[in-house]
């Protein structure tokens, strides 16, 4: 029997292991993240799984089918939050498979396949600027590149792992075999609010939108700012914040396309002196790959345009880029029909925020299901779901699951 209310009690669990007082903040390789993945690791094992901690983080569970060995269907999505953000994101699509997990265990169930649950320790990518961290380690395209980039204390990756418990030179053997994954299925929450608009507890993700990652740097020059007149500054922090502008000014000229500045930093950042070195990220997605590019293209120019015409100097730098990516049909016709058993109307839609599948696509077909949230908030502690929409989307995973086959 699926249990909604013990789902609600599990994200309010989760959401107690936070580095933000009375809120939710849990990084990647943080001790909290510990503490959390530490709590799904034994969610799995009372729901009837074998399941360890690997060697990038992730809680990986197994619910073995009619015989051991058998290749799996996966599950999951992620343990990792953004700054002050809400319970569900992530979290319900973990702990809602692991119910399912545990509903079948409780019958006495197995299936012609093994069941995966795998809590991904990074998604968000909020530590390292790098983001898909968990899952990229299970489909065999992590970087290691990214072993050296910094968190803001200047700590590696490298050294996050090791202080984590774990070895990084141990996280190919994460990487899972084509073959040995026979697709993989995430229920996340909406974030967005076309679910609640159309009165549907849950939909049918079409693909995922792209997005690229930048990192700008901006060099002027710092100053008194009480000496230095006006026309003979070269402010760096003037100069980004025209860059912000031409970023919203790119997106807003193509439909479907988003773009973001959401981290800026100004130094050396002090009141009295001009600043002569600014940071900041942009991120820029949309549903065509095409689209995507030719916005980060404009967006580059101008930047250019900007800083040549105030004598600011302009690095920028590509973090990380995934292209869209497509769910696959048979797994969307298979999730409609679970839909109308339950008695739903199927809805499809596509993913404006990235998720996990992105990086599973490498080795496997994906799909997911949404459950809407309320007034479509998401990143926010606003964040919420009702019960009844945890139970519908508990009810559509499972019985997905329970009729789950490869194309004829
Ligand atoms: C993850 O939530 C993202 O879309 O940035
Ligand atoms: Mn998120
Ligand atoms: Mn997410």
């Amino acid at each position: 029997m699926l249990d909604p209310a013990r789902i609600m009690e599990r994200c309010d669990a989760l959401a107690r292991h936070s580095e933000l007082p009375g809120g939710l903040t849990r990084v990647f390789l943080s001790p909290q993240a510990r503490a959390a993945t530490d709590t799904v690791l034994g969610f799995m094992r009372e729901a009837g799984m074998h399941a360890k901690l690997d060697a990038i983080g992730n809680a990986a569970g197994r619910y073995e089918g009619s015989r051991a060995g058998l290749p799996c269907l996966m599950l999951g999505s992620h343990l990792d939050t953004v700054r002050d953000a809400g319970k569900y994101d992530g979290m319900l699509g973990v702990i809602t498979a692991i119910e399912c997990v545990h509903a079948l265990n409780a019958s006495g169930k197995r299936l012609p396949f093994a069941i995966e649950v795998i809590g991904f320790g990074d998604e968000e990518g909020v530590r390292f600027g790098t983001t898909l961290l968990g899952s990229r380690a299970v489909a065999g395209i992590f970087d290691r590149q990214a072993l050296a980039a910094t968190d803001a204390a200047g700590t590696t990756m490298q050294q996050a792992l090791l202080d984590f418990g774990l070895d990084p030179a141990a996280i190919p053997r994460v990487a899972r075999k084509k073959g040995e994954v026979l697709a993989y299925a995430e229920l996340h929450i909406e974030q967005g609010p076309v679910l609640e608009a159309e009165g549907l507890a849950v939909g049918v993700v079409t693909a995922i939108n792209g997005f690229s990652r930048l990192r700008v740097t901006l060099r002027g020059a710092a100053g008194h700012a009480g000496t230095v007149p006006m026309r003979l500054r070269r402010d760096a922090l003037a100069a980004a914040a025209e860059c912000v502008l031409a970023v919203e000014r790119v997106a807003q000229g193509q439909a479907e396309v988003v773009g973001t500045v959401g981290r800026i930093e100004a130094k050396p950042g002090a009141i009295n002196v001009i600043p002569g070195e600014v940071a900041f990220t942009v991120d820029v997605r949309a549903p065509q790959d095409e689209l995507r590019h030719d916005a980060v293209a404009a967006v580059r120019s101008e930047i250019d345009s900007v800083c040549r015409k105030r004598g600011v100097d302009a690095a920028v730098e590509t973090l990380q880029e995934f292209g869209s990516t497509v769910c696959s049909p048979w797994l969307m016709q298979q999730m409609d029909e679970a839909v109308k058993r339950q008695g739903l109307r199927v809805r499809r839609l596509p993913s404006g925020a990235g998720h996990d599948g992105m990086a599973l696509k490498a080795i496997t077909e994906i799909c997911m299901l949404f459950v809407r949230c309320k007034a479509g908030i998401s990143h926010s502690p606003l964040e919420s779901i009702t019960e009844a929409d945890a139970a519908a989307g508990a009810k559509v995973l499972l019985d997905f699951i329970e009729h789950f086959r490869l194309p004829a």
